[in-house]
């Protein structure tokens, strides 16, 4: 029997079908054709800001202080992906068997620009998802014996230690962890942690370069120079790194790197990178297994051989690194540094307890503070439900703030000013 209701429904899903891209289309429309001049940031900074803001389909009336789960891909980003797909689904490439498949190609193309950005060479980095599976392929992939030591700190991400837990419960290596003090005075106390929990069965060290717990700047180049000198393999969580601060592997001297270009770097989701350093590429098994697994001359690219994925995002990860350039790192970092360290002072001057390291070596866009008898939970969705304001918050009383690129002083200025209303309506017993 012919039912008007259901009919109709379908009616009305084909149109919004329909409707969608166009809707998205003209949010894209909105975004200027072209980025600010750098003759703005010389003569008037935070207007300089303000114009790439709109590059950025977040809503101008809210603020995102939570880039540091997942950023926002611009314009730029954006346009790339749809004429990634554009190109891909004709499947009209020159020769027979080519077909845009990702899984089992060697994507020069994606991994030349990302290898220049992270100062190594294209042979040591593979394109995966997130730094989640990319920390899955180090815990997987080496081996160790039973009684065998990974030493990391007690503020891991769970897509960093999970792996770590895995292999432990299953094979038997032992996880052992450092406690950070909150915060971090400075370097030295980090590397006297690591240094005094090393044992003759420690294998190999396991650190985030940037905390998710606190934002901390880790020592890097020390905590790996330690291991070397140890005869142990380091291996850096670098998922908030890459675009929000200058990252050089090589001078780094890691011996493994993850990441999540999808937070700092507004790459699009879903794109991330193993770094393994050519020396050590060798002991370093794969995970996934198809054509290619074993072989050795393809170098890291073998880790990349994933099976048949999506390849329009590669060129949103190729996008945002031409973006990056564009604007310049160095303006990028100084931009994620000031607004960072303008947030913290104002929130100290509101009696908190800073969680971020007094040692500006040790701190970039993430500033997090622990505010006594505060309930954050309650108070992340009042900000967000109330005022459009996005923060991450942490039970019981910790706000983890992150400072973009494209905040603008007016958003950080207004989550202030909420932020003292939600404390003054909670005296006065309002809320
Ligand atoms: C230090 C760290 N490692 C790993 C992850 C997981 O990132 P992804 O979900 O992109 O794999 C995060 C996410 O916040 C993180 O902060």
């Amino acid at each position: 029997m012919f039912d008007r209701r259901n009919f109709l429904a379908s009616l009305a899903g084909f149109a919004g079908a329909l409707t969608l891209p166009q809707r998205l289309l003209a949010d894209l429309a909105q975004a200027p054709g072209k980025l600010p001049d750098a003759s703005l940031y010389e003569a008037n900074e935070e207007a300089y800001w303000t114009e790439l803001r709109r590059q950025f389909l977040i809503p101008e009336d809210e603020v995102y202080l939570n880039n540091g789960t997942v950023g926002s891909s611009p314009a730029p980003v954006l346009r790339a992906i749809f004429d990634g797909y554009n190109e891909t689904e004709k499947l009209a490439e020159t020769e027979p068997e080519d077909y845009p498949i990702w899984g089992y190609a060697a994507w020069n193309e994606f991994r030349d620009p990302l290898a220049a950005f992270l100062g190594c060479t294209r042979d040591e980095i593979a394109i995966l998802r997130n730094a989640t599976e990319a920390n899955s392929y180090i815990a997987n992939g080496l081996d160790l014996q039973p009684g065998d030591e990974v030493l990391m700190t007690d503020q891991e991400h769970p897509g960093g230690e999970g792996p770590w837990q895995l292999r432990a419960k299953r094979y038997g290596i032992v996880v052992k962890k450092v406690a950070l003090p909150k915060p971090v005075p400075n370097a030295a106390a980090v590397l006297n942690l690591f240094s005094d929990a090393i044992t003759p069965r420690t294998r190999v060290l396991f650190f985030s370069h940037i905390t998710t717990v606190t934002g901390v700047v880790l020592p890097a180049r020390e905590l790996c120079a330690l291991a070397r000198s140890k005869g142990m393999l380091s291996a850096v969580d670098g998922a908030h790194v890459t675009g929000m601060m200058r990252l050089n592997l090589h001078e780094l001297g890691c011996d493994m790197y993850t990441s999540s270009p999808h937070k700092w770097l507004q790459a699009p989701k879903g794109t991330g990178f193993l770094y393994v350093r050519d020396e050590v590429i060798d002991r370093v098994w794969s995970t996934i297994a198809t054509e290619g697994w074993d072989a050795r001359n393809i170098r890291a690219e073998r880790f990349q051989r994933i099976g048949s994925s999506n390849v329009p995002v590669l060129w949103g990860l190729r996008a945002a690194l031409q973006l990056a350039n564009q604007i310049g790192l160095e303006r990028i970092e100084r931009r994620h540094r000031q607004m960072a360290d303008y947030i913290l002072k104002e929130m100290l001057a509101r009696g908190v307890d800073s969680w971020t390291s007094p040692d500006p070596a040790l701190r970039c866009a993430i500033a997090t503070v622990n505010v006594p008898q505060f309930q954050t939970m309650e108070a992340e969705t009042w900000l967000w439900k109330t005022k459009k304001i996005r923060i991450r918050g942490g039970a019981p009383s910790k706000i983890r703030l992150s400072t973009p690129y494209y905040l603008l002083r007016k958003d950080v200025d207004r989550f202030l000013a909420a932020f003292d209303e939600y404390r003054h309506l909670k005296h006065a017993g309002k809320l």
